[in-house]
């Protein structure tokens, strides 16, 4: 099973429509596809056609990712009615709020993981929707995830979100999660004709470089169009959305190369000790652990101290 969040610290910036398009490309290609909405405006859950009142949703899980919760937090889609496959979401809920706390603790940004470590066999790929914030709700996606992916507007605004999203990932990575990584940068709503876009996104590239994911999802009126009806965009009809898909199936593509590099890659024993120790420290604040983190690799990098100087 292979976990990727999709996120950007900038709102409206099409992180639910790529998850969305994403979750299509997989859902086609046959691989058994769960879509997780952590976000409390529940966007992905109504674009995959799951409405109506649920007993469970990922609220619950984030409570209490007990087997039976976790299991009944998760539907079925309606885009599997029309086409044989596995395409689930675990239903996102307002009530998610209360778990986006600016200062989770270490127990609290588990919670996702221990829930997936309980459905590991049941699905190949899974993709996280996320809010646009750094709190609680998004690190623990981040937590649970083997690699995120950025979505980015060809805008200047973009660019600085993107450096704080980059910053963030990076955070979490060093001090809790050695196996997270950014899958790399998706420019989202590129607009061929648009010159100023065209400057946009060599901008971008020369300052991300091999960051910028080599597809560039178009902004095409198809995509509102089959979100809107909670339909897969592999499944709406027109030439316009077959080209869309293509580039989704190309996102997927670079998606499921990166996961295989990683499969082959082992933890070094760095990696491994930090494992152990923040394993010890779930009850702290993931900001504190975080800061003990940082200090601790100061001392590995100082050799003085490492020779017990
Ligand atoms: N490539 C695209 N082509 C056309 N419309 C798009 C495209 N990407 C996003 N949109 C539209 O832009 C709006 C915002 O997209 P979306 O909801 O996916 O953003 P978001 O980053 O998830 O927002 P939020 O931060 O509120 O969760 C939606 O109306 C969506 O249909
Ligand atoms: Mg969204």
């Amino acid at each position: 099973m292979h976990v990727l969040s999709v996120s950007s610290l900038k709102g409206g910036v099409g992180k639910t429509t790529v998850a969305l398009g994403l979750a299509s490309a997989a859902f086609s290609r046959g691989l058994r596809t769960l879509v997780i909405d952590l976000d409390t405006q529940c966007d992905a859950t109504t674009g995959l056609g799951a409405i109506g009142e649920f007993s469970e949703t990922s609220a619950d899980v984030l409570q209490s990712p007990r087997h039976n919760i976790v299991h009944r937090a998760i539907v079925s889609s309606s885009w599997g009615k029309n086409q044989p496959g596995t395409i689930d979401v675990m239903v996102g809920s307002p009530r998610s709020q209360s778990h986006d706390n600016p200062y989770p603790t270490l127990g609290e940004v588990w919670r996702l993981e221990t829930a997936l470590a309980k459905i590991e066999r049941e699905y190949d790929f899974v993709i996280i929707d996320t809010p646009p914030s750094i709190n609680g709700l998004t690190r623990t996606a981040w937590v649970a995830s083997d690699r995120v992916l950025i979505v980015s507007e060809p805008s200047l605004f973009s660019v600085v979100a993107t450096d704080r999203t980059i910053h963030a990932v990076e955070e979490l990575r060093k001090g809790l999660t050695p196996r997270l990584g950014v899958l790399g940068i998706l420019i989202n709503r590129f607009k061929p004709t648009a010159p100023e876009n065209e400057f946009r996104v060599n901008e971008i590239r020369e300052r991300y470089s091999d960051l910028v994911l080599p597809t560039l999802v178009e902004e095409r009126s198809s995509l509102q169009q089959a979100t809107g009806s909670a339909r897969a965009i592999h499944s709406w009809p027109g030439q316009n959305s077959q080209e869309i898909a293509a580039q989704f199936d190309e996102v997927l593509d670079f998606a499921l190369a990166s996961f295989a590099t990683e499969s082959a890659r082992r933890p070094t024993r760095a990696e491994r000790k930090r494992q152990r120790v923040t394993r010890i420290m779930r009850g702290q604040s993931l900001d504190q652990v975080l800061a003990l983190e940082s200090e601790e690799d100061k001392t590995e990098d100082d050799p003085a101290k490492a020779l017990g100087l």
